[in-house]
């Protein structure tokens, strides 16, 4: 593949100001990691409510943090909670967000044509050096890039939910990211406290990839009658020592997004194109039918409050 060399590159010390677009639960947690580590960063999202939303999640998880890091020294915790905030700005208009970063990370609904639309929008409104990122799950990184002229300025930069508590980042190259793209992009998520892992443009990078069809398989397990729900969610935790059970994490990651990624692979995957391994589920079909996707709408296959 063709490398396309520009005429300068931005790097991890030129990353100051940091773009979030989206300030849902991954937008919200990338915000607060960010503004954590030192960064400061705008928060982009379509309505003041849905930012609202957002500054809820970062300031409650932000009291976790702050518990954990001062205990009940309540003034210590208001502290360090006020000075992260800070660094928090504010915004519904995305073009000016970007027009003043140095990495824009697009954190929106997973739809290929509203993610290049707004990265359309982006190439013509940010300074010519800065980085753009997705941290889609699932759509080819290649295929939102193909909306910019900034190729070997663009990558994925998966992180993992929830945010703030799982460690892990994988930077996904397409085949014009630059080296010194990518070694900034490494170097940021590093300062964030994360690890950055490698992967190439393929379905489900290297966690999804893994994850996705082992939920799929538990459907498959419960959908034969072989076990029931919670006993395969027991004998992962204590057998295999994951935090949770594959029928607890589809509950926690949402039911629609699981879907919605399997039936987009099962599609037009690379590779995966009519894999039994990403086959509809029937059980996990009539869940999201009925409207039951997992903790954000109360009930999924188990209940909550
Ligand atoms: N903000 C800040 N801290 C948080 C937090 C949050 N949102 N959520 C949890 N924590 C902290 C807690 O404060 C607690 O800290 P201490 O142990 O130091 O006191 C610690 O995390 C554990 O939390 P809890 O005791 O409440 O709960 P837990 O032990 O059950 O852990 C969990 C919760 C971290 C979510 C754990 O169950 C887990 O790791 N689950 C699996 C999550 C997973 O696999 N995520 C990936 C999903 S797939 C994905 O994201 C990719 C995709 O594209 C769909
Ligand atoms: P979410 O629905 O919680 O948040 C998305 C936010 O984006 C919403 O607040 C919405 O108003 C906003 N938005 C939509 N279009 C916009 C636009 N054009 N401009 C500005 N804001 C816009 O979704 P989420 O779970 O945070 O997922 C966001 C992305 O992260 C998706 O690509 C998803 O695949 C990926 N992801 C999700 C998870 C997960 O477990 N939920 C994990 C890793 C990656």
């Amino acid at each position: 593949p063709t490398r396309i060399l520009a005429a300068s590159y931005a790097t991890s010390a030129n990353v100051k100001k940091i773009t979030v677009i989206g300030s849902g639960l991954m937008g919200a947690g990338i915000v607060q990691v960010a503004a954590q580590s030192g960064y400061h960063v705008n928060m982009v999202d379509l309505k003041e409510e849905f930012l609202a939303k957002g500054e809820k999640i970062i300031t409650s998880s932000l009291k976790r943090v702050a518990k954990k890091k001062h205990g009940d020294d309540a003034a210590a915790s208001k502290k360090f909670i006020d000075e992260v905030m800070s660094r928090i700005s504010l915004s519904t208009d995305s073009n000016k967000a970007a027009s003043e970063s140095d990495l824009v990370v697009e954190a929106i609904v997973e739809n290929i044509k509203t993610k290049q639309a707004l990265f359309k929008a982006l190439d013509e409104a940010a300074p010519k050096d800065a980085i753009f990122a997705s941290n889609t799950s699932s759509l080819p990184i290649a295929d939102i890039a193909a909306a910019t002229n900034r190729k070997d300025k663009f990558a994925g930069l998966h992180f993992f939910n929830p945010v703030p508590q799982m460690k892990l980042v994988e930077i996904i190259r397409i085949p014009e990211t630059s080296d010194e793209v990518f070694n900034t992009l490494s170097d940021v998520t590093k300062k964030m406290g994360k690890v950055p892992v490698a992967c190439k443009d393929t379905p489900g990078f290297i966690v999804n990839r893994l994850l996705v069809p082992y939920m799929m398989e538990s459907l498959r397990l419960v959908e034969r009658g072989d076990a029931s729900m919670q006993d395969v969610d027991t004998g992962m935790k204590l057998g295999a020592g994951y935090p949770m059970g594959p029928f607890e994490l589809m509950d926690y990651v949402g039911l629609d997004t699981i879907k919605f990624i399997t039936d987009g692979w099962y599609k037009s995957g690379k590779g995966l194109v009519g894999d039994k391994l990403v086959a509809p589920s029937p059980l996990l079909e009539k869940l999201v039918k009925e409207g039951h996707l997992g903790r954000k709408s109360g009930k999924g296959f188990y209940t909550y409050e």
